[in-house]
């Protein structure tokens, strides 16, 4: 049984102050032993809502990371700074990172592999634009972003990693890939694992993400193959994280 993961994505979101209210809303969520929760916040913030929810069961994580463990790289945060932070998950290779700061396959493959080196657990994410979609791409380019997004990933660490299927037509535009669209998707990642890892790579979780929402949210988890989701805007509210938190598989 896949323990599934609920994870929330800040972004550019919520100064420090706020993060920290919001922080003191969450741990007022019934924690169900059956999910994990996670909440991957602005860097600023992850030494005070580490602190807030330590003890509370919910994961905190950080949403980008350097590959160097240290040096002279201005303005760059490490993964033992990230880890010392109170840091369990780090998001590795968000398209929004991908389009905006051109981060390639390559070096999103080092952050993934400093990540799992540091103890920390990457959500790898990979995901078709529109436009490979339309070209009929969805396979083919998810599974290069895999394939070299792990390549520095053995199958004895493979079970550290976490992926996140996150459609680049679906991130933030209220147009969310229908939950048979993605389950098929997730089929196909698993297919791509397995080619990797053989056996290994059975208990690896594949969240779904982009325009998660509290009204589609059972029938995404109903699906065999969503292992969890990677929210965005919906995560920012409590109203509709903790709906999304309290899911039910119909
Ligand atoms: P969204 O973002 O839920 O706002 O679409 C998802 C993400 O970018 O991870």
């Amino acid at each position: 049984m896949i323990k599934p993961l609920i994870a929330g994505n800040w972004k550019m979101y919520k100064t420090p102050s706020e993060a920290e209210l919001f922080a003191l809303e969450l741990k007022k969520i019934p924690q169900q032993n059956d999910r994990d929760v996670l909440v991957c916040v602005p860097f600023p913030a992850l030494v005070g809502v580490s602190r807030i929810l330590k003890d509370s069961g919910i994961f905190v994580g950080a949403q980008n990371v350097y590959p160097a463990k240290e040096g002279a790289f201005t303005g760059e945060v490490s993964p033992l700074m990230i880890k010392d932070a109170g840091a369990s998950f780090v998001i590795c290779g968000h398209s929004e990172r991908r389009q905006i700061f051109e981060e390639t396959d390559q070096f999103i493959s080092e952050k993934v592999k400093i990540v799992v080196d540091c103890g920390m657990t990457p959500i790898l994410c990979v995901g078709e634009t529109l436009q490979q979609n339309e070209e009929g791409k969805t396979f083919s380019v998810v599974e290069s972003q895999l394939k070299i997004g792990l390549q520095h990933i053995s199958s004895s660490l493979i079970n550290n990693v976490v992926i996140a299927y996150e459609p680049v037509w679906a991130i933030g535009t209220g147009k969310n890939a229908s939950p048979q669209q993605a389950q098929q998707v997730h089929l196909f990642i698993k297919r791509v694992l397995e080619k990797i890892y053989g056996g290994s790579s059975t208990m690896v979780r594949v969240l779904y993400g982009g325009s998660v929402k509290p009204e589609n949210i059972d029938e995404l988890m109903s699906q065999p193959d969503i292992n969890g989701v990677l929210v965005g805007g919906a995560s920012l509210k409590i109203e509709s994280f903790s709906r999304i938190v309290s899911f039910k598989k119909n």
